[in-house]
């Protein structure tokens, strides 16, 4: 089996158009999805795109759904952008979806101030937001296969954000933004999105609010994991523990943001004893000339422990979706930071780390 693979991977090398596809491989498992940014979205970007429609079957937008960018001032919603986002999708068959409708970054100030610059009180709030989803949800009713609806409201300590929504609104915001999404769009899956949710503290936090939200009624479709993950943070173990425990609520789990940082500059604690044996490792920049390929191979075992994971999980994983396309798109590059976190290059080239997940698949 593995002589045919191995076999298959090197006749196709090159080859694009016949190369093995995550979406092909994943198929009987979960959807396989890309975060698309703003040149891919608007067809600047030739090169993404293509490899886009060869390997993925799922799409995320980046930011032109998030609230600064679809709704920047109060009467002001700006939809050209997310229906090139949406016409790509369903051109190219995929399944589309929606990022996010209730978050306290990327949401202008305007949202949550009155004229006076004072906050607003609760009925208004409400209402912004009602309106808010209504519009964009409803903009896509039908089309849009489900929607990241409250992106962030739990804390590291399992308690919820001290977010301005839960400030003005109070604890049923969250209640409140499923309710206004599923009168939008009754058959739009409804997700509720975090990070380190593989940490015990915050997944306590989450799988309450998950079973809070189910006792008041509302269908939560699936938990989204973000999976913005680091070389050994978190432990395989760890990511199936989280996966499980989501299941046992009979909610799927969605991993929607996965990327792995490489940098060692960014390990955190992880990596303190190696920073203090090399300060060069300290530098956001240390893999600025390439990833050695020592490196390529520690990423590509990193992505077999997950994938390995979600594969033997997949009955409760429905998707995982990487943020972006090819390394030269992560928003892990910020910060100066020279960063190798995908599957593909920045000239979209497979990566020895793209061969090791579609090896977890072809078992
Ligand atoms: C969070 C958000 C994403 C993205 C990333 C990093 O995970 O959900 O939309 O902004 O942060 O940029």
């Amino acid at each position: 089996m593995l002589a045919v693979l191995v076999a298959l991977l090197m006749a196709t090398r090159g080859a694009a158009q016949t190369q093995p596809s995550l979406k092909e491989v994943f198929k009987k498992d979960f959807l396989v999805g890309a975060a698309l940014n703003y040149p891919q979205i608007l067809g600047l970007d030739g090169r993404g795109d293509s490899l886009v429609r060869q390997q993925f079957n799922a799409i995320t937008p980046e930011n032109c759904l998030k609230w600064e960018s679809v709704h920047p001032r109060p009467e002001t919603y700006s939809f050209e952008v997310p229906d090139k986002y949406v016409a790509f999708g369903e051109k190219n068959g995929m399944a589309i979806i929606g990022h996010t409708l209730v978050w306290h970054h990327q949401t202008p100030r305007w949202v949550f101030d009155s004229a006076n610059g004072k906050p607003v009180d609760r009925e208004i709030l409400l209402r912004r937001m009602h309106d808010h989803i209504a519009t964009v949800v409803g903009r896509y009713k039908g089309r849009i296969k489900g929607w990241d609806v409250v992106n962030e409201a739990v804390d590291e300590d399992g308690s919820l954000r001290q977010s301005p929504w839960l400030k003005i609104i109070g604890e049923d915001f969250i209640v409140k933004a499923f309710q206004f999404a599923h009168e939008a769009d009754p058959n739009a899956e409804l997700y509720y999105n975090d990070y380190s949710l593989e940490n015990a503290p915050k997944r306590k936090g989450a799988l309450a609010l998950v079973k809070k939200l189910q006792e008041s009624g509302v269908h939560v479709a699936a938990v989204g994991l973000q999976g913005h993950y680091k070389l050994v943070w978190p432990s395989p173990a760890q990511v199936e523990t989280t996966i499980t425990a989501f299941a046992a609520l009979g909610v799927k789990v969605v991993v929607t943001e996965l990327d792995i940082d490489v940098v060692p500059a960014s390990q955190g604690n992880e990596g303190a004893d190696l920073l203090l044996n090399n300060k060069d490792m300290r530098r956001a920049d240390f893999y600025a000339a390439g990833l050695p390929d020592s490196m390529q191979q520690v990423l590509a075992r990193r992505y077999t422990g997950l994938f390995a994971v979600f594969v033997r999980n997949a009955e409760a994983v429905d998707r995982v979706t990487f943020w972006g396309v090819g390394d030269g798109n992560s928003w892990l590059n910020s910060g100066g930071r020279v960063n190798y976190p995908l599957l593909f290059d920045r000239k979209y080239q497979p990566k020895p780390a793209f061969d090791a997940v579609l090896k977890t698949g072809m078992k």
